[in-house]
């Protein structure tokens, strides 16, 4: 159910022909104006990608499209080739596995970051809910896993590492980080934010609209829509589940906060990544 490459994991998708198609991704041709939303899984990427998409068009509407659609790792080349521009791609792979030509035309970048702790919770669910994962153990047993990386994407600690280096190492790259618990703090601010990275013009008026459609109570409505109920635990698709910020709290116990703490300044003792907690 998950496919290694070069020790890296990432998840089975519904096509034959996968692992080839994975290991080609490098050598797939870009387009100057093809936008890359990244992230470690379960830190707002639905979301981000849905408020980039009705920016791009400059209309509050909602795109015939899903995320998943417009997944790197989730697609053929052929289906990549005939996306219509400009393209809003995403994906949780690292920047190293990207194709080298979206390097080359320096193709925009929208790099959101998470609370681990959240993610932790997040990604929890999703496995034990989405039914390929065949996923049944319990949060005990997945907190150390978590810990350790042993997930699809690998470790977030490695990966946000990774993000942090390669913006030390290409200072020049445009890439523009955002945080999950600042979208919910002040989403309106983050969505002009994101406007004047991407150098779209836009009023209150349209700002305000997008965030409403992009709302968790809204995108939970109409994106559950695509989801196939089949793929899902008690056919209940679970990939809007609640959108908040600190729901670890529920989950951790004391002892896990504290090893989770000590984890971290251990992993990320020489890093300058703020994570934000509210
Ligand atoms: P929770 O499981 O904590 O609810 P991703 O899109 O990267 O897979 O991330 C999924 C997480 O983002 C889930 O978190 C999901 O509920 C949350 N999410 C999705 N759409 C959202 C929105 N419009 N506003 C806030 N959170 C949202």
């Amino acid at each position: 159910k998950i496919l290694e490459h070069e020790g890296f994991y990432i998840p089975t998708f519904p096509y034959p022909t996968h692992a080839q198609e994975y290991a080609t991704l490098p050598t797939w041709k870009a387009r100057d104006d093809d936008l890359l939303v990244c992230a470690y899984p379960k830190s707002g990427t639905h979301w981000l990608w849905e408020v980039v998409s009705m920016l791009k068009q400059q209309k509050a509407e909602r795109i015939d499209a899903i995320k998943e659609w417009n997944m790197l790792e989730g697609m053929e080349q052929a289906n990549f080739d005939s996306l219509p521009s400009p393209r809003i791609l995403n994906t949780h792979i690292y920047f190293r596995h990207l194709p080298k030509d979206f390097k080359n035309r320096k193709c925009k970048i929208l790099y959101m970051l998470r609370n681990p702790k959240d993610v932790a919770v997040s990604f929890y669910n999703h496995h034990s809910k989405v039914l390929e994962y065949e996923y049944s153990g319990s949060w005990e047993h997945y907190f150390t896993r978590y810990l350790k990386g042993d997930v699809d994407y690998g470790s977030w600690f490695e990966y946000t590492l990774d993000w942090e280096r390669v913006m030390e190492d290409n200072p020049e790259y445009p890439i523009h980080t955002l945080h999950y618990e600042s979208m919910k703090q002040n989403s309106l601010n983050e969505i002009k934010r994101i406007a004047k990275f991407l150098e779209i013009e836009v009023t209150d008026d349209l700002v305000r609209e997008i965030d409403d459609l992009c709302s968790f109570e809204k995108m939970k409505k109409e994106k559950n829509k695509h989801e196939d109920v089949n793929e899902w635990k008690d056919k209940e698709p679970g990939m809007y589940r609640k959108g908040q910020v600190g729901d670890w709290k529920n989950w951790f116990t004391v002892a896990q906060d504290d090893l989770f703490d000590k984890f971290y300044k251990e992993k990320m003792s020489k890093s300058k990544v703020k994570i934000h907690s509210s």
